[in-house]
C-alpha cells in the first residue's frame, strides 16, 4: 500500500489490465476479440505521468508501454487472472480495462486440429471463463476497483448493473455500437457511474483526455477514503 499524500497529490499503486485475451484452440489458432488495448494503455501511461506506481497486465497487443510502467504480459483470461493474484495485494487501485474473453475452448489440442474431411463442419465447444473481478472481489478490501463496459444495447442501464453485480466503485459505460467509440479506435465517449449512485455523461473525447478524467476521479476518491481511515 502506497496511498501516501504529498502535498494535494496522492500517490498510489495502480494496477490496469488492458487488451484482449486470446484462448487457444490448438497451437495456431485462437479465439479472441477487437480490442487494441488503447484505453487500457492510456489509464497506465496517463497514472505514470501522474506519479503513481502502475503495473500493467496487459493481454497481446500491438502498443508498447513507456519505460516506467512495469509490463506483465499474459496470453489467455486463466494467466490474467494468475497475475491478478499476484499483484493485487500491493494494489491501491484496480483499473481492469481488459476485454476478457468470456469463454475458452473446452479443450484444448496440443496438435494442430486437421480438417480431415474438407468442406465438415467444425464444432467447438466453449467452457465459461471466470469473470475475474468476481474472482478478486473477496480481496478487495479498501482498495478501489474500478471497471469498463463495453455494450452494444443500453450502456445506462447495463453500466448500473455492472457496477453493483461487480462490487465496483466506479465504472465507465462505452456504447461500442458507434464507430467513433469502444474497441479499436481512438477516441471514446462515456457514461461514469459511482458507487455512491451518480453518473457523468462524457461526451467524445480521445482516449487519452478520457484516461486522464478518470484518473482525476480515482485520486478523488482515494483522497476522500484516505481521510475517512
Ligand atoms: N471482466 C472480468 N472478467 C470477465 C469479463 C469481464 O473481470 N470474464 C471485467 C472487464 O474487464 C470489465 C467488466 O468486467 O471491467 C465488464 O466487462 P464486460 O465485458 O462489459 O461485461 P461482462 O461481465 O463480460 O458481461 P457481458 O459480456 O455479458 O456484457
Amino acid at each position: 500500500m502506497t496511498r501516501k499524500t504529498k502535498g494535494s497529490v496522492t500517490h498510489l499503486n495502480i494496477t490496469v489490465t488492458a487488451g484482449p485475451t486470446r484462448e487457444a484452440i490448438d497451437p495456431v489458432r485462437f479465439i479472441s476479440n477487437r480490442s487494441s488495448g488503447r484505453m487500457g494503455y492510456a489509464v497506465a501511461e496517463a497514472a505514470r505521468q501522474r506519479g503513481h506506481e502502475v503495473t500493467l497486465i496487459s493481454g497481446p497487443v500491438a502498443i508498447t508501454p513507456e519505460p516506467g510502467i512495469n509490463l506483465v504480459r499474459v496470453t489467455s483470461a486463466l494467466d490474467m487472472l494468475e497475475a491478478l493474484q499476484e499483484h493485487l495485494p500491493q494494489a491501491d487501485v484496480l483499473v481492469m480495462a481488459a476485454a476478457v474473453s468470456d469463454w475458452r475452448p473446452r479443450h484444448q489440442h496440443h496438435n494442430k486440429i486437421k480438417k480431415t474431411i474438407s468442406g465438415s463442419n467444425m464444432v467447438l465447444e466453449l467452457a465459461p471463463n471466470p469473470d475475474l473481478l468476481l474472482e478478486l472481489r473477496q480481496h478487495k478490501g479498501d482498495k478501489i476497483f474500478v471497471g469498463f463496459a463495453a455494450e452494444t444495447g443500453d450502456p445506462e442501464e447495463e453500466g448500473r448493473r455492472k457496477l453493483k453485480a461487480k462490487g465496483l466503485d466506479l465504472l465507465l459505460a462505452n456504447d461500442i455500437s458507434r464507430p467513433d467509440a469502444g474497441f479499436d479506435v481512438a477516441t471514446n465517449r462515456g457514461i461514469l457511474f459511482a458507487r455512491d449512485g451518480t453518473a457523468e455523461f462524457w461526451p467524445l473525447m480521445e482516449k487519452k483526455a478520457m484516461a486522464e478524467k478518470l484518473l482525476e476521479k480515482i485520486e478523488e476518491l482515494a483522497r476522500s477514503s484516505g481521510k475517512r481511515r
